[in-house]
């Protein structure tokens, strides 16, 4: 069981601009960090992360990039000028992916963080084994976070229940990011396999990613504040 901190990154998964300001312009002062995943980069790209930046929150980039080494550290120095903190890769990528992700990272924006995805939580041992990959997916999950790390990234998306495995065989300073994350009373959605925030920051998350329990509630601010207070509750 860890003490250190735990923070909430809130993924602002909306379809459209105006709306998403206007969610956020609520929650300023709540929280620190927004992911923004494809669906809104896809949309709205740099500018909007620009906006979401200069608004005062940290940006969490959720591309999941997956190309030859070449292309993914080309796109890593295409963010050159963009605020943001942390960015993802897929680790089946490879070592050689990863290593040019980081080296290209470090050249443009040293505080620019590359995080792995290990194993997609949508996929199960039968439609792993379709791709070819043998291994229980908890296991391919382990060998991905291991050759992550080695290849220089400083962090790793995992389910929360991968948390305690990874947790006791990495690093410390490997930084763990979890989604999955659902405050007690509140619905899972489509989520099966849901932690509270105060068990994922006890089993070693350093952040955790929630959306709609925040987007759909009545008051969001409220809702942000009372997942930050559970994190803190350990
Ligand atoms: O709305 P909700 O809290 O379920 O959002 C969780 C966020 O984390 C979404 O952006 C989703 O794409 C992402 N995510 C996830 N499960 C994973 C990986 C990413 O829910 N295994």
């Amino acid at each position: 069981m860890s003490k250190h901190d735990c923070k909430l990154i809130l993924a602002l998964d909306l379809p459209d601009r105006a709306g998403a300001l206007e969610m956020l312009s609520k929650l300023k002062g709540g929280l620190e960090w927004v992911k923004i995943g494809l669906q809104m980069y896809i949309a709205y790209g740099g500018e909007f992360v620009r906006d979401v930046a200069s608004m005062g929150f940290k940006i969490f980039l959720d591309l999941k990039l997956y190309d030859i080494p070449n292309t993914v550290a080309s796109a890593v120095r295409s963010l050159d000028g963009l605020p943001v903190s942390m960015l993802t890769v897929h680790a089946s990528g490879g070592r050689e992916m990863m290593s040019a992700a980081a080296a290209a990272a470090a050249e443009t924006n040293p505080e620019l963080s590359v995080l792995g995805v290990t194993v997609l939580t949508s996929f199960n041992a039968a439609g792993l084994s379709e791709t070819g990959v043998a291994l229980p997916p908890e296991e391919q999950v382990s060998l991905l976070a291991k050759l992550a790390v080695d290849s220089g990234l400083r962090g790793l998306v995992c389910s929360p229940l991968e948390l305690k495995r990874l947790r006791g065989t990495l690093a410390e300073d490997v930084k763990l990011i979890t989604p999955g994350v659902r405050p007690s009373g509140v619905s899972p959605d489509e989520q099966k396999r849901v932690m509270t925030p105060a068990d994922a920051a006890r089993y070693g998350a350093n952040f955790v990613v929630v959306g709609r329990p925040i987007l759909r509630a009545p008051d969001p601010l409220e809702a942000a504040r009372a997942i930050i207070s559970d994190l803190d509750i350990r």
